[in-house]
């Protein structure tokens, strides 16, 4: 992969524009998970250790072109200094003389956040004379922010073309895994798709079986497949007017020597919710009044013997309703497997998008993959196979 690194970059005494993701989780006004944060902390040390004035550029949630109070990166800049232990000044604003002005009053080695960049209808407009706004305040412009790289926008894209550009040592670390993930991987690679619609992962599912060896299906969309094979799926969640695709999902996959493994049981109730009775039926049998939120045991031992010789695994998505125990039973025993021969060295495993993140995380094996992304749209652009544009302005 042809990205630029930061390798051999001189930043001392220089003004580095840094593209982070700091659309963290808040909650009553805090941020209330620091993910994003902890792994932005390499990137900012070492270019402050190497006497870099650090100026973080970051969108926060929605704005859509205005000042919201609430959409403030203060508290995100105050608790990114607690992260990294030391003092982060805030610009309030992210272009202009306040912005100017705290860039001027910095020494090398400072970080300083500038405010939320989509308070500017320019930015997701990619607008140029916003971009070149914010490239006037730096000598230099790394991004790090992969989990925004599936947007052409002006801090993300524009001035990438009007500085010297580079990706930062997270955006490094996502692009390397997942081109080992897919790009370039040790065969035989499987894929595990969950969740609930397949209509939002159909471009997902045509370039998987392409290129991995054993495609999962399992969450609800898997509901849509068993349904096109002609079974009954009761009262589940299902896409009936997707089943010719789905159909051709199929034929695609058996035209590439892809293998298809669909769920052979599944754990049916008659509602969603804690504590309901539940049964397992093999996925012949569902009743009729039944519906499917979880793949069965089965399946999971299946699932859990074709992990012994696969050599890289990539996972998206839940493989049953899994915020509503016990539905969340199959996801959880795949992420101990997953862990486990990752842990016996044999497996390279990365997963990502934000159901995947907090199931792993419930799991308690967050840890214990490969490579567990902390992107979610920008995850599922890159599994369907499309450029990303963040990133391509860092090629070459
Ligand atoms: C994310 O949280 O996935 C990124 O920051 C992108 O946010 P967006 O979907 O609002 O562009």
């Amino acid at each position: 992969m042809a990205f630029r690194s930061l390798d051999g970059v001189a930043v001392a005494g220089r003004r580095v524009l840094l593209r982070a993701d700091l659309n963290v989780p808040m909650h009553d006004g805090k941020v209330s998970d620091i993910t994003r944060l902890e792994r932005l902390c390499p990137t900012i040390r070492e270019l402050s250790a190497k006497g870099a004035r650090v100026i973080v550029l970051s969108h926060f949630d929605r704005p859509k072109g205005k000042r919201v109070r609430s959409m403030s990166l203060e508290p995100v800049a105050t608790a990114l200094g607690g992260v990294l232990g030391r003092k982060v000044r805030f610009a309030e604003d992210c272009i202009g003389l306040p912005a100017q002005q705290a860039v001027e009053a910095m020494s090398d080695g400072d970080v300083a956040v500038l405010e939320n960049t989509r308070f500017y209808p320019g930015e997701e407009a990619n607008d140029p004379g916003f971009a070149a706004d914010l490239a006037r305040l730096g000598d230099l412009y790394v991004n790090d922010a992969f989990s925004a790289a599936h947007r052409a926008h002006a801090s993300t894209e524009g001035v990438a073309h009007l500085l010297p550009s580079y990706a930062g040592r997270l955006m490094q670390a996502e692009l390397e895994a997942l081109a080992s993930a897919l790009t370039t991987p040790e065969r035989p690679v499987a894929a595990v798709v969950g969740g609930s619609k397949v209509s939002s992962k159909l471009d997902l599912l045509g370039n998987l079986v392409d290129r991995v060896n054993l495609l999962v299906i399992g969450g609800a969309m898997a509901n849509t497949f068993l349904a096109a094979q002609g079974h009954d799926v009761g009262r589940s969640l299902q896409e009936a007017d997707l089943h010719a695709t789905a159909r051709d999902i199929l034929a695609r996959a058996q035209a590439a020597g892809c293998e298809v493994m669909l769920p052979i049981d599944a754990v049916v109730a008659a509602a969603l919710r804690p504590g309901v009775e539940t049964h397992t039926v093999p996925v012949a049998k569902v009743p009729a009044d039944q519906m499917i939120l979880d793949v069965g045991p089965q399946t999971v031992a299946l699932l859990q013997a074709r992990l012994v010789g696969l050599r890289t695994l990539v996972w998206n998505g839940p493989l049953g309703a899994f915020e509503t125990p016990p539905f969340d039973s199959s996801t959880l025993a795949l992420a101990y497997a997953v862990a486990a021969a990752t842990d016996t060295g044999g497996l390279r495993s990365v997963a990502g998008g934000g159901d995947t993140v907090a199931a792993l995380r419930q799991a308690g094996v967050l840890d214990r993959l490969t490579y567990v992304s902390a992107a979610g749209g920008a995850f599922l652009e890159w599994l369907e196979g499309k450029t990303l544009p963040g990133v391509a302005a860092l090629e070459g």
